[in-house]
Formats: structure tokens, sequence, C-alpha cells
């Protein structure tokens, strides 16, 4: 086995804990957030790994995390990143098993935008070899969320709504529900992205900037009886796509790329409507659904990607080392995910 060096190159926090404001999933510029450093390569304790990075996806989560308005505090200090794909080098006690193997992984131990990350092994997926370094890199976060979620649409009936659809998540979402016989509504900010998503799989493509897309929707709401809105936007145009949705529809928010904040502006739906408003996280997600069914769906995500139903579109390949100089712009990209190269 080859010697592991003492340091790593890492691109770490510059803050602790949450911001008081939130201002979405965007950044100036990275040196904000992030700066480089140098530290000692984390050693992995009982039923953890060490990992050496092939690559990084940038998620939105990422983007929210560093700036303080994530589910979870900022460790100042600590590398950033959440998602990622490498070799696993090193193993505690009860890991052994992953010695040598290629894995998706979420980093819990220390982030992924570095050279060597560290997490538990129940936080590793061993890839299948046609995967791509592309795809494992993207292989839990999206995935698994756009299989669970597509699942709640799937038990309340035909039809389902998703914004924001050209990012990754929408495009699997939509891809996902025709496979199983529904008809996705799409919703996208961008008129040239409308044919993109019909090939991706959605039934309606709905441009949200129209001026009367509220009554494009509700015609199309009339004959799909969408009853789940799988929203990542979350701001007063999604409450009027609630708002003329049929009886019984739900409103999941599982993202704010959004920084307004919507106002209800038809409460007596909840009550006379049986409409609900709920939230959906991916970690609450893995922490109630029993490890049996997550097995299952991890080996539906890797069959989908190794036959080529899904794929990560990928705009820029940006190396660890440029992340700081250069993330802000390689974001402004909007056709596929930054992915992050040793
Ligand atoms: N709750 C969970 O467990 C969970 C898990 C995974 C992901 N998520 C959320 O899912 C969402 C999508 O993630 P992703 O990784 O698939 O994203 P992504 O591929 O990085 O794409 C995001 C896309 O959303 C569009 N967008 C950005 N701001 C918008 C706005 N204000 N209104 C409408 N569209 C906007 C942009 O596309 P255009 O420029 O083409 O319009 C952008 O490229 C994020 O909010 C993320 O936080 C949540």
């Amino acid at each position: 086995m080859t010697e592991l060096p003492k340091t790593m190159f890492a691109v770490v926090q510059k803050f602790d804990g949450y911001a008081k404001t939130a201002t979405g999933p965007v950044i100036e510029q990275a040196s904000d957030w992030l700066e480089e450093v140098e530290i000692p390569v984390p050693v992995p304790g009982p039923d953890q790994v060490l990992i050496r990075l092939r690559a990084a996806s940038v998620n939105p989560s990422d983007i929210h995390f560093i700036k303080g308005e994530y589910g979870q505090p900022r460790i100042k200090g600590a590398p950033a990143g959440f998602e990622g794909c490498g070799d696993v080098v090193a193993t505690g006690t009860g890991a052994e098993a992953l010695m040598g193997q290629r894995v998706a992984f979420v980093a819990s131990g220390s982030g992924a935008w570095a050279e060597y990350a560290l997490t538990q092994a129940q936080m590793c997926i061993p890839l299948r070899p046609e995967i791509s370094d592309d795809d494992g890199a993207a292989q839990i976060v999206n995935p698994l969320t756009a299989m669970a979620m597509v699942d709640i649409a799937k038990s309340a009936g035909e039809s389902f709504v998703v914004s924001a659809a050209t990012s990754q998540l929408g495009k699997l979402m939509c891809g996902l529900g025709r496979d199983l016989g529904l008809k996705p509504i799409a919703m996208v900010r961008r008129a040239e992205a409308v044919e993109l998503l019909k090939s991706h799989g959605a039934a309606e493509v709905l441009v949200t900037t129209d001026g009367d897309v509220v009554e494009q929707f509700a015609q199309a709401s009339a004959t799909l009886k969408p009853r789940v809105f799988l929203d990542a936007v979350c701001d007063q145009l999604s409450e009027q796509i609630f708002c003329a949705m049929p009886n019984g529809a739900r409103w999941v928010s599982y993202g704010k790329l959004s920084t307004e904040a919507p106002r209800l502006t038809q409460m007596g739906q909840l009550i006379f409507m049986s409409k609900r408003i709920e939230g959906f996280w991916l970690t609450q997600w893995m922490m109630s659904t029993p490890p049996e069914d997550q097995m299952r769906v991890v080996a539906e995500v890797q069959a989908r990607f190794a036959d080529g139903r899904w794929k990560t579109d990928v705009s820029t390949h940006l190396p660890l080392r440029n992340i700081v100089s250069g993330l802000a712009d390689a974001l402004k990209k909007s056709d596929g995910k930054v992915i992050i190269t040793p």
C-alpha cells in the first residue's frame, strides 16, 4: 500500500454556525465564504473511511451551507462539500470491507472539497464499473431525492408538478415520472428549455415568465389533476400554482432557490379542500427509511445510471485549486453541474 501524505490541500469554510439572513444559493465570489489551506489528512475512526477524491459535485445545498443557511451549522476551518466519488484508501475498524473500493459518498466527517474526505462507511455506496466518476459524484443527493419524491407523487395520482425543472433533480424526476407512466408538469423560467424538458419526460412544460402562466397551469391542472407539487423555488408563483391545484393537493417544499417569502392567500383551501403544505429533506428520509428499502432504491439508482436512462449533465470541470478563484463564475452557467476534480 502506498503511504498516505501527512497533509492535504483543502477548501475550508471561513465561518461557524448559521447566518442571520438567507440570500439563496448564489455567490458573488467564493472567497467571501471559503479559503484554501493545507491541513492534516484526517484519520478514520471506528466505522469510518478515508477517501481519495476523484470528483465532487457542487449542489445548491453546498452553497446554502457555506453561507450558513442550511439545516446544519458550519464549522470554521472544516473542508466544504457534501458529495463526491473517490477511492477508499484507509479504514477504521468495522469498515475494512470498503478498503480499495471506488465509492460514491456523502461526507460526514471531513468535506469533499479536499484531496481526501472522511465519512462513515454507511454513507458510502460502492460503484458499479460502468458508472463514470462524474455520475458517481452526483449519485446520492439528487438521485435518492428524486426516487423518494416521485414515490410521494406516485401515491397521489397520475400527474405531478415540478418547479425549477431544468435543475439536475428536476430532469431526473421528469424522466422517472415518465418511466412510471406518470405525466409530469414541468415549470421552467427559460422558454428555450421547453423542448429539453419534453425530451426528459415532461408531459407539459410551462414557462414561469409568461404573463398568463397561472391560467395555463389551471387548464393543464383541470385535465391532468396533479395532486403533488414538488417545489424547489417556493415563491409567490408557487403559492398561486398550489391554489390552482385540485382538492387534496400537497405542496412539498424541498428547496429555496428563490429568496422571495411567499404569502398564503387562501388558507380556506387547507380547511375545505384538504390541501397540505409540507417539506422534504433527504437527511430525514435516510433516518426514517428502513435500510433494506434504501438499498433497493440505491440499486435502482445505479441501474438507471449504468444503462444511461439517467446521466449527470456537467457544465464545467473545476480543479480543486480553482474553487476559490473560479466557482462563482462556473456557477453562472445553467446547463449542468459544476464537478470538482482533484
Ligand atoms: N430537500 C432535499 O433533500 C434536497 C435534496 C437535493 C436537492 N434539493 C434541492 O433541489 C433543488 C435543485 O437541486 P439541483 O442540484 O438539481 O440543482 P441544479 O442542477 O444545480 O440546478 C438549479 C437550477 O435551478 C434553476 N433556478 C435557480 N434559481 C431559480 C429560481 N429562483 N427560480 C427558478 N429556477 C431557478 C436554474 O436553472 P435555469 O437557469 O435553467 O432556470 C438552476 O440551474 C435545489 O433547491 C436543492 O437545494 C433538495
